[in-house]
């Protein structure tokens, strides 16, 4: 039996549903029914029930946005550091290998290959950058797992989400056996107040920027190949592979929806954060050459973006 926790969230019911799809033995479990978020309830739980895999998509996300989690400090501490410490010193305790839903926002920027040396760009609008951005040029590279987080308390400025999210990992590393699965900007074809496909769409105004992406159900999938597959415990960078402006994305909306209105963009970074945003976003490359290595198949990122909006389903 699979025990997967934070079923009640956007990114854990779509682990429901693909348990689901592949007829596996699974239980979720909800705070309200055992505050799995206390070391003795899940260790006593997980010896009662012997699960054979635990899947963790439970964590606080800032609603609407990371800038909420300004506002409860303690909360997104709790659910993004504390929270998968708790579940590893207990899994570990009853001997079950377990995933974690992380994140790619401990990450800014991308890495370039330019005469014959890589650095670390954390601002990838510059306009040369962003030129090699619209360009798909092969110059720009993902980071790797064996890169440092470079949008972290450590690697600052960063949202306090994205320095939990950064924190929760090490606070998990070498304890037991486990997955880190990083998500990145989730979307599909259903369209909802969490989808990015969604939100591109409600912005009074697009804030431009380069990044890499995850199809909610390719993502879930992955993860779960992952274990399948018995691929080595450690961490996995999951995004389709590739990396999008936001410009690309709005061509890809007026393409396949057609919608009424006309997308405007914040005119810059200053203005953005200004006017629209409080705390530092991330915005990065991922590189998911790892996930591949170890036999995980994961379509590119346009195909993933077009077949959404293709098959796109109004709230
Ligand atoms: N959505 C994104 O854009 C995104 C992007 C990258 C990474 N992630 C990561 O993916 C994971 C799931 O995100 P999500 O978007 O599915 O979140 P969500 O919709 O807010 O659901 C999270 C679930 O976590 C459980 N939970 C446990 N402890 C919690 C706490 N202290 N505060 C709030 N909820 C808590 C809740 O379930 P019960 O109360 O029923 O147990 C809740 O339904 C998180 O770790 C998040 O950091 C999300």
């Amino acid at each position: 039996m699979i025990l997967l926790l934070g079923a009640s969230g956007y990114i854990g019911e779509a682990f429901a549903l693909e348990l689901q799809r592949r007829k596996k033995n699974f239980i979720t479990l909800s705070r309200k029914q055992v505050d799995y978020s206390r070391f003795d309830l899940l260790l006593e739980y997980l010896r009662a029930n012997k699960p054979l895999f635990v899947v963790n998509a439970a964590g606080y996300t800032g609603k609407p946005n990371v800038d909420a989690c300004e506002l409860d400090k303690a909360g997104t501490l709790a659910g993004n550091t504390l929270l998968p410490q708790t579940i590893a010193h207990a899994c570990a305790a009853a001997g079950v290998p377990w995933g974690h839903v992380s994140s790619g926002c401990i990450y800014s920027g991308a890495k370039i290959s330019e005469l014959g040396a890589v650095r670390v760009e954390k601002d990838m609008i510059q306009p040369r950058l962003h030129a090699l951005a619209e360009q798909r040029s092969p110059a720009i590279l993902g980071f790797t797992e064996n890169d440092m987080p470079n949008f972290s308390f450590r690697d600052g400025p960063c949202s306090f989400y994205s320095g939990t999210k950064a924190l929760g990992e090490e606070a998990m590393t070498g304890i037991g056996q486990s997955y880190i699965w990083r998500l990145r900007i989730p979307f599909d074809q259903f369209d909802s107040k969490r989808n990015y496909l969604s939100k591109v769409q409600r912005y009074p105004k697009v804030y431009e920027n380069v990044n890499s992406v995850s199809h909610r159900a390719d993502f879930v999938k992955a993860c779960l190949d992952t274990w399948e597959l018995r691929a080595p415990f450690g961490i996995y960078n999951v995004t389709n592979p590739g990396y999008v402006t936001t410009r690309h994305v709005v061509q890809l909306i007026e393409k396949y929806l057609k919608p009424a209105r006309k997308f405007e963009f914040w005119q810059n970074d200053a203005e953005f954060y200004h006017l629209a945003a409080k705390t530092p976003r991330s915005n990065c490359v991922m590189d998911v050459s790892k996930l591949q290595s170890v036999g995980v198949k994961i379509r590119g990122v346009e195909e993933a973006l077009e077949d959404s909006l293709k098959n796109w389903q109004p709230e």
